[in-house]
């Protein structure tokens, strides 16, 4: 079969390789898509929006467990797995119809199959071989464990996690991070006994200090079980269930073990290092505007060092996509990018922790405030409780945005606005927020850190 020319050639069609393309065609370059499982990836089939659904699902539990509290009599007969499953599968399934409507509509030649680099320009699709004047490598990233440690039979990653067709009676979590929390929190809200390992000293570890101690204190009172600092030394398996124990010793029964220890790139024998693209761990190597040191050759998504997240993706898939096309767009750094947790309560946060902030411009020249939501309406209607950060170089600009409560995952844009367009305080409280929402719990923080608390003990 004669070579096919286009453009850009992208292996990998999940967020970072469909934004590339989606962006691509709309430019007006002749784009190839190539995917071997479904279009979307990691993040619409078995990541982002399946557990989003599962969490959603845990939230109207707890809503009817805690009705009678605002008068609403109803009682939770119990969580039926197969509904709640194919509940999640309608959401996948209406926006997976509506991406494949747009990848035909945008005239991209998909194509499916198992793709591999075979030259710097060309990769290879069951025999047919796409050259592309650029290729971008968005192969994404599978769920890691830790050496020994196989994940068979008892011992599940997050993709079989969201397989199950029961609830377990009790689980350990090995990994307090993102994925660790947020399947802590669906259990837990399912009526599982959980039980959380995690190697460093806190719960969220990457956030900010007490963003952390304000989810474990409501984890505490959850009753979801957790032990930091602690490390995990063996597992053994039954049919019925696994022991779980910790280097300090400690035992744990329980129906299953969750491996959350983070996710590694999915880059092993795809042809990167044959053709002399530079590696690190399995990681791809780019500049910041994400190009390999192999000439027409991009990366983007998870298989990019760094945070891995799938808005990252988009960013980045997009970006590469009018790069090409000449647009030479602004490279959005790191810190720039918006972080949620979707456990309950929910954590979000953009830029600079308290301790980053005070490590870049030193401790005497970074101011804080900590707006509590117990000072805001629609906190109180939610029943929630938490804080909203703002972190701000001393007469300068916010740099940083933390917060933790019930739904407050939908704030984080305003935060990263805040953070992105690098706004004062004084900016963001001269600004009304309507009430009642919970964002007005940023403005009344931006009116304590600008010297004006209105609602606040601060
Ligand atoms: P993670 O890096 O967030 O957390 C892994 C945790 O496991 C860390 O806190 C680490 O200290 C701990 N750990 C590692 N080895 C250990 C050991 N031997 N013993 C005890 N603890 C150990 O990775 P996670 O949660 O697996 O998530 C993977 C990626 O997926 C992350 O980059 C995350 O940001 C992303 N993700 C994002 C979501 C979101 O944006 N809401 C949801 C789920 C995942």
């Amino acid at each position: 079969m004669a070579d096919q020319q286009y453009d850009i050639v992208i292996l990998g069609a999940g967020s970072g390789g469909y934004a590339a393309a989606l962006r691509g065609a709309q430019l007006g370059l002749s784009v190839a898509l190539v995917e071997a499982d479904k279009l979307g990836g990691t993040c619409l089939h078995r990541g982002c929006i399946p557990t989003k659904a599962l969490l959603h699902a845990a939230e109207v539990a707890d809503e009817i467990r805690h009705s009678a509290g605002i008068g609403v009599k109803a009682t939770l007969e119990g969580i039926d797995m197969p509904g709640v499953n194919s509940y999640r599968d309608g959401v996948i399934g209406k926006l997976y119809k509506g991406l494949q409507g747009l990848v035909s509509a945008a005239s991209i030649e998909y194509v499916t199959g198992w793709g591999r680099l075979v030259a710097p320009n060309t990769v290879e699709v069951d025999g047919r071989r796409l050259v592309g004047r650029n290729v971008i490598l968005a192969s994404g990233s599978y769920s890691k464990s830790i050496p020994g440690l196989d994940i068979t039979g008892r011992v599940i990653a997050s993709e079989q996690a969201l397989q199950l067709d029961h609830v377990p009676s009790s689980v350990v979590v090995l990994g307090g991070g993102v994925i660790g929390v947020e399947f802590a929190s669906v259990w837990k809200s399912f009526g599982a006994d959980v039980t959380i390992i995690e190697g460093l000293p806190n719960l969220v570890p990457n956030e900010d200090p007490v963003v952390s101690k304000a989810v474990e204190r409501a984890f505490r009172k959850r009753k979801i079980a957790f032990h930091t600092g602690a490390r995990f030394s063996g597992v053994t398996q039954t049919d019925s269930g696994v022991t779980v124990s910790t280097e300090d010793g400690k035992s744990i029964d329980a129906e299953y073990l969750l491996v959350a220890v983070g996710r590694g790139p999915a880059t092993a024998n795809l042809g990167y290092e044959e053709q002399g693209v530079a590696m690190d761990r399995g990681f791809v190597l780019t500049n910041e505007r994400l190009a390999t040191n192999v000439p027409g050759i991009y990366a983007v998504g998870d298989i990019v060092p760094g945070l891995q997240l799938a808005h990252r993706g988009f960013q980045q898939g997009i970006f590469v996509a009018e790069e090409i096309a000449g647009l030479n767009p602004v490279v959005v750094p790191e810190s720039g990018i918006p972080r949620v947790t979707y456990c309950e309560p929910e954590v979000a946060s953009v830029g600079l922790t308290q301790p980053q902030a005070e490590e870049k411009y030193g401790k005497d020249s970074v101011e804080t405030v900590d707006f509590n939501l117990a000072g805001n309406g629609k906190s109180q209607i939610l029943g929630t409780t938490g804080f909203i950060k703002l972190v701000r170089e001393k007469d300068g600009p916010i740099v940083g945005f933390h917060a933790v409560g019930t739904r407050v995952g939908e704030l984080v844009n305003e935060g990263q606005l805040a953070v992105n367009w690098e706004a004062y305080p004084e900016d963001l409280a001269s600004l009304i927020h309507a009430h009642p929402t919970q964002n007005e719990a940023v403005g009344e923080a931006a009116l304590a850190l600008a010297g004006k608390p209105l609602h606040s003990h601060n």
